[in-house]
């Protein structure tokens, strides 16, 4: 399957870890629907690992655990399409998945074909328990390819958090994304620390084949599989704001039935959404800035059209000042140009004099900007 911007959607790992069943899936299904998702852009509602038996059945196929899903994967699958979602499921290219149940390895045509029959849109693919000898490269093609052969439009997930360089083979395999960090978990040294590692990463993103930051956990404030210490609504936002800036799949991971308005509203940021899932889904552009100094991180992307997107993203545990010269973005006063610009969550518009953009921000806090090209 070839998708062309940042697939979105939920997935269970993040609050729910091995919890799952039909009512949570049915439930999740009903409130996506019920809050508008959708129509932002999440579409698919995606299961992790911890659904099938520890068992394989006869002929070989998975199995999913009646005890979780007593109406089988395909009534799971017709629920959520009955609500316009697509479906998404999990295995691993190892023996193993990594919480310990059956994995694909050698059984990814059968797999995929069962996957098919079921009804599924979308597949997480991870990385335990792989071979020791055989490369990820041949692991991850397998299944692309029998993917591709099942019959039915399955878009591939790849989760081999960046391991064995998958940034230099991914792009073989059929992967529409790919994990490009190791596990997120809901703290803000985690977050700090995934769009870090991401820098050296950036020029292999792009459409057909996302890095994928892992799912997000706005919203999650400590509580669940991954929620430790939690972090604050600024934090969240940040977070949000990066993800959404660099091009990353926006899979939610806190639970929709009892999120805050101000989880909601970061989520579902049209402005950051729509730069998310730019047409031209061009390599955003680290800028250097004024005398910036450690954690504070500036990123520019040209957009489809002629706009451009200027994030300012203040990681320190303190109020600092941000400043940064067109020049940076291709527009030194010699082309008699300056940028109009809106921010994206206050609104507030202004047109840049004398070729510096300055801003305060407070603590953890960011500021992007969609900005037009005008007249200096
Ligand atoms: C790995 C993945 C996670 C999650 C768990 C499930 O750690 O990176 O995203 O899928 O496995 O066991």
């Amino acid at each position: 399957m070839v998708k062309m911007t940042p697939p979105m959607g939920w997935n269970s790992w993040n609050t729910f870890g091995p919890n799952i069943n039909e009512q949570l899936i049915f439930e999740m299904a009903d409130i996506m629907v019920e809050k508008g998702f959708p129509a932002k852009g999440y579409e698919y509602l995606v299961i992790d690992d911890c659904w099938s038996l520890k068992e394989r059945d006869a002929g070989g196929r998975l199995v999913a655990d009646p005890e979780k899903f007593p109406h089988g994967m395909k009534a799971v699958a017709d629920y959520v399409h009955s609500k316009g979602l697509k479906f998404g499921m999990y295995s691993c290219a190892g023996n193993l998945t990594c919480a310990g149940y059956p994995g694909s390895f050698e059984h990814e045509f059968i797999d995929a074909a069962t996957f098919a029959e079921w009804g599924v849109d979308f597949l997480k693919y991870d990385y335990c328990y792989h071979s020791p000898i055989i490369h990820g490269k041949y692991l991850y093609k397998r299944m692309g390819l029998a993917l591709e052969n099942c019959g039915r439009d399955i878009l591939f997930s790849a989760c081999s958090w960046g391991a064995d360089e998958t940034h230099e083979w991914i792009k073989t395999t059929g992967a529409s994304m790919w994990r490009s960090t190791g596990d997120i978990f809901d703290t803000w040294e985690s977050i700090k620390s995934l769009a870090k590692q991401q820098e050296k990463l950036h020029p292999y993103n792009g459409a057909g084949c996302f890095n994928d930051m892992d799912m997000l956990v706005v919203g999650m404030y400590g509580k669940g599989n991954v929620g430790l210490k939690g972090c604050s609504d600024v934090q969240y936002k940040t977070h949000f704001s990066l993800w959404a800036f660099l091009g990353s799949p926006l899979m939610i991971g806190c639970d929709l039935r009892n999120m805050s308005q101000t989880s909601y509203d970061i989520l579902t940021n049209e402005e950051l959404i729509r730069i998310n899932q730019d047409p031209a889904c061009r390599q955003p552009d680290k800028l250097i800035g004024i005398w910036n100094g450690d954690d504070i991180l500036i990123y520019e992307k040209h957009l489809a059209g002629g706009d451009i997107a200027l994030g300012l993203f203040n990681l320190r545990e303190e109020r600092a000042g941000v400043k940064v010269n067109l020049d940076e973005m291709g527009l030194p006063a010699s082309t008699g140009k300056t940028l109009e610009m809106t921010e994206v969550w206050t609104g507030e518009k202004y047109v840049v004099k004398n070729a510096n953009i300055m801003i305060d921000l407070d603590a953890y806090d960011c500021a992007v900007y969609r900005a037009k090209v005008v007249d200096l």
